[in-house]
C-alpha cells in the first residue's frame, strides 16, 4: 500500500472519504462532492440513520457525477473534539472496511473541522498513521482463499492544504510503524518457526539499518553466570539465546542509553510445571515483549533518533523433558543471588533477572523499562485496556504514562512495597520465584524483579500480558492477532525526552 499526501480533491476513481460533522452538518469538501453529485449525498444521509457521529460512515457506491466509484461518509461528531486519535481511528476504520473490498484507490478529503485544535498537516499525518496501522496482514501460511484475507488497496491519498509538512512528519511515523509490523510479525510467527536461533537471526537482519547486534549463546551465557535464564531454556532441544541491539544516535558519542528488555518465551508450555491445553493456546506470543523491544530498536534506527539506546531480549523455550528444570530446583543468577524455582511457570521473571543484570552491569543506562506478557493476574486487574506499569521512580512513570496516552497505549501504575517483597521469601535460598498464594500476583512478579534492579537505576516493568496479543480486534488499529503494542509508545518516550 503507497501512502502519499497531496492537495485536497474530490480524487479519481476508486474510494472518496468526506468529513460530516454532528447533526448531518457537510464539510466543505463534501457539499461540493454533494454538489457533483447533483445531491445524491444528502439524499443518502436522509434515508439512513447516519447522523455524522463519531465512528458511523455511509457507504455510496457509484454516485453519479463523481469520478469516485463509491463515497463513504465518516461520522466527525462536534468537530472540536477530533483530535489525533480520532483521526487514527477513522483512517484505520476506512481501511479496515475497504481492506478486501476490491477497492485499489483511496482518496481522503477530510477537511480540519472548526474549533479543532490539530493542524492540517497534523491531521493527515494521523489519519496516515491509521490507515497505515490497519494495512497490516499476516497471511504467510495460507494457501487457499487469499482474496478472502489479501488487501487490494494499492494507493491511498490524503489530501491536506500543508502536504509539504505531512510528508516530513510521515517520513518518522513510517519509520514507527515499520517497527511495530515487525514486532507484529515476531509474534504472528507459530513457534515451529520461531524459536530463539531464528529470532536472533531476524535481529541479526536489522544490522542493515545501523544496529548493531550481539549474539549470545548458552556456553557465553553460561561463562556470565547466567543460571536463572539458562535454568528456564534446559528442557528445550532449541539453544536460548540472548540478543542484544544497540543503536548510537546521540550527537555526544558517550552518552548513557536508554534500555529496553523484553521476555522472548518463544513457547511457554509451563515446563514441568504444565499449562492445561486451553491456557497453552497462544503462549508463541510470550516473546511479546522481546518483540516490542526489536521493534523500537528497528524504529528509532529507521527514522536516526538523536538517543543512545541498547535493547536487550532473553529467548528461551520453556519445555518440560528429561532435562527440564523441576519444581524445587535452586538456580544462581548473574547477580549472585540464588532462587528456589517452585513453579517453573514463573519463567519469565528468571529470563528477565539475568536480562536484567547484565544490561544494567554492561551498560550503565539512563533508565531501564522491561517489557513481559509476565502474567495472567495483570489481565484480572486490569482487563484487557491498560498495561501494568510497575516502577522505582516517578518521574519516569510519569513519562511513560504521557507517552502511553499520546499514542493510545495506555498502562496502569500498580503499587510496590516491602510487604509484597516479604511473599518472596524461601527457606533455602534468597528467594523463591512465586509466592505461593492467590493474590497480587503481579505485584509478586514486579517485586520478584526489582531484586535485580541496582540501588539507584531507574526501572521500569511493564506487564504486558493483556494487550500483546488480541483474539477479537479491540484495537482499531491491529488487524488480527499480534499488536506490537509497545514500540509506538516506547519510540515516543523517547522522543518527547531523550533525544536532545
Ligand atoms: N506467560 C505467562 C503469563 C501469561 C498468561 C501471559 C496468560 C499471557 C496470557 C507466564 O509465564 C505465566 O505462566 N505466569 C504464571 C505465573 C504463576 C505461575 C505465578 C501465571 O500467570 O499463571
Ligand atoms: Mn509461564
Ligand atoms: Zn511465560
Amino acid at each position: 500500500m503507497q501512502l502519499s499526501f497531496a492537495a485536497p480533491s474530490l480524487g479519481s476513481a476508486g474510494a472518496l472519504v468526506l468529513g460530516v460533522l454532528a447533526d448531518g452538518v457537510f464539510s466543505a469538501s463534501a457539499a461540493d462532492a454533494d454538489k457533483a453529485a447533483g445531491g445524491a449525498l444528502k439524499r443518502a444521509v436522509s434515508v439512513s440513520k447516519f447522523t455524522g457521529k463519531p465512528g458511523q460512515v455511509l457507504e455510496v457506491l457509484a454516485p453519479a457525477g463523481l469520478k469516485a466509484t463509491r463515497v463513504l461518509l465518516v461520522g466527525m461528531g462536534k468537530g472540536d473534539a477530533f483530535g489525533g486519535t480520532a483521526a487514527e481511528k477513522l483512517g484505520a476504520s476506512i481501511v479496515g472496511k475497504l481492506f478486501t473490498a476490491g477497492v485499489k484507490d483511496i482518496t481522503f478529503a477530510i477537511d480540519p473541522p472548526k474549533g479543532a485544535k490539530l493542524k492540517p498537516a497534523t491531521l493527515a499525518t494521523h489519519l496516515a498513521i491509521g490507515a497505515q496501522l490497519r494495512s497490516y496482514s499476516f497471511n504467510h501460511y495460507r494457501t487457499k482463499n487469499l482474496d478472502e484475507y489479501q488487501g487490494t488497496i494499492e494507493r491511498v491519498t490524503i489530501g491536506t492544504r500543508d502536504a509539504a509538512a505531512a510528508k516530513k512528519a510521515w517520513a518518522a511515523e513510517d519509520a514507527v510503524i515499520g517497527g511495530v509490523f515487525l514486532a507484529r510479525d515476531l509474534i504472528n510467527e507459530p513457534p515451529n518457526v520461531l524459536y530463539p536461533a531464528e529470532f536472533a537471526k531476524r535481529v541479526k537482519e536489522l544490522s542493515k539499518l545501523g544496529l548493531k547486534v550481539e549474539v549470545l549463546g548458552e556456553a557465553d551465557m553460561k561463562k556470565l553466570g547466567m543460571g536463572s535464564l539458562l535454568g528456564v531454556g534446559q528442557g528445550s532441544v532449541r539453544e536460548s539465546q540472548l540478543v542484544v541491539m544497540r543503536w548510537n544516535g546521540a550527537r555526544k558519542k558517550d552518552e548513557a542509553p536508554v534500555a529496553f528488555v523484553g521476555k522472548g518465551v518463544c513457547f511457554d508450555s509451563g515446563g514441568l510445571s504444565l499449562k492445561p491445553p486451553a491456557s497453552m493456546m497462544g503462549m508463541k506470543g510470550d516473546m511479546g515483549g522481546a518483540a516490542a523491544v526489536t521493534g523500537v530498536m528497528r524504529a528509532l534506527a529507521a527514522r536516526k533518533a538523536k538517543v543512545n539506546a541498547v535493547g536487550v531480549i532473553g529467548l528461551v523455550e520453556n519445555m518440560p523433558d528429561g532435562n527440564a528444570q523441576r519444581p524445587d530446583d535452586v538456580v544462581k543468577s548473574m547477580s549472585g543471588q540464588t532462587i528456589e524455582v517452585l513453579n517453573t511457570d514463573a519463567e519469565g521473571r528468571l529470563v528477565l533477572a539475568d536480562a536484567l543484570t547484565y544490561t544494567q552491569q554492561k551498560f550503565k543506562p539512563k533508565f531501564v523499562i522491561d517489557l513481559a506478557t509476565l502474567t495472567g493476574a495483570i489481565m484480572i486487574a486490569l482487563g484487557l485496556e491498560h498495561a501494568g506499569l510497575f516502577s522505582n521512580n516517578d518521574q519516569l512513570s510519569a513519562r511513560i504514562a504521557d507517552a502511553g496516552k499520546e499514542i493510545g497505549e495506555t498502562v496502569w501504575r500498580l503499587p510496590m512495597g516491602d510487604g509484597y517483597d516479604k511473599m518472596l521469601k524461601s527457606k533455602i535460598a534468597d528467594m523463591k520465584n512465586i509466592s505461593g498464594g492467590t493474590f497480587g500476583g503481579s505485584i509478586v512478579a514486579a517485586q520478584f524483579l526489582q531484586r535485580f534492579v541496582d540501588k539507584g537505576q531507574a526501572w521500569a516493568h511493564l506487564d504486558i500480558a493483556g494487550v500483546a496479543w488480541q483474539d477479537g480486534e479491540q484495537k482499531a488499529h491491529a488487524p488480527g492477532w499480534g499488536v506490537g503494542w509497545g514500540v509506538r509508545l516506547l519510540d515516543r518516550l523517547v522522543a518527547d525526552h531523550y533525544e536532545k
